[in-house]
């Protein structure tokens, strides 16, 4: 048997790079990746920069909020391998033209980024890309904005509950897709399921044929799903 399921970078290549790292992203591009998996914030002058916590502190050599930095001041901090935070439009240029698909997550359900998603949506517009953007998030809000203002992009919402009925809340919100913790037969949709690093629940997966794992490990998946 052959899997179809796509394998998406979890922020980027964690387990050999500073998550959310222009550096992962370019390996994992080099190395062929299905997919990438990023998380967007703005900063206080509305740009868009890829990072997953609402504070710098975790994975800089900063402190403080994302929101509260002007885009330049942010560039001070570095990540772990010495890189600045990168924007958005670093990535986009990145990938451009490239085989990638990306998984954009606005990051929106502890700080609201006012107005964030047409200033991403007009960057996403402008780029030269491959596949179409899979935009999601936590906050379905923010993707309730997103489709008033392109109803052609694709919309996911990211959950870690169990819906009651999956696909007629998907047709509801006008979602393409639903990206899951908890695998749930879903399947007039696509049905992206996160965080997945166990070699016994990536099989299980691609056997079931999920429209895509997003994992910490692409490499490692990749064995996996090429011995189902
Ligand atoms: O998109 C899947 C996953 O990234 C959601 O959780 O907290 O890692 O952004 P988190
Ligand atoms: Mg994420």
């Amino acid at each position: 048997m052959t899997s179809n399921s796509l394998i998406y970078g979890h922020r980027g290549v964690p387990v050999k790079f500073p998550e959310n790292s222009l550096a992962g992203f370019a390996y994992a591009i080099g190395h062929q990746i299905d997919g990438l998996e990023f998380d967007v914030h703005l900063t206080k002058d509305r740009v868009p920069v890829i990072m997953h916590d609402e504070e710098i502190n975790r994975t800089t050599d900063g402190m403080g909020r994302i929101a509260d930095y002007t885009y330049a001041e942010l560039r001070q901090f570095t990540l772990a391998n010495g890189e600045p935070v990168p924007s958005l439009k670093e990535l986009l240029d990145l990938v451009s033209g490239e085989p990638v698909h990306l998984n954009l997550e606005f990051k929106t359900d502890k700080h609201y980024y006012q107005g964030i998603e047409r200033i991403v949506l007009q960057l996403v517009q402008q780029a030269d890309l491959v596949y179409p953007v899979v935009f999601s998030s936590f906050n379905l809000r923010s993707l309730e904005r997103s489709h008033a203002i392109d109803p052609r992009q694709k919309y996911a919402f990211l959950t870690s509950a169990k819906l009651g009925d999956p696909e007629g809340f998907a047709v509801a919100e006008h979602l393409e897709g639903l990206h899951l913790e908890h695998y749930q037969d879903v399947q007039h949709v696509s049905e992206r399921v996160w965080t997945v690093d166990d070699p016994d629940d990536l099989r299980d997966l691609f056997s079931k044929q999920v429209s895509a794992v997003i994992t910490d490990n692409f490499e490692l998946a990749r064995e996996v799903r090429a011995a189902v």
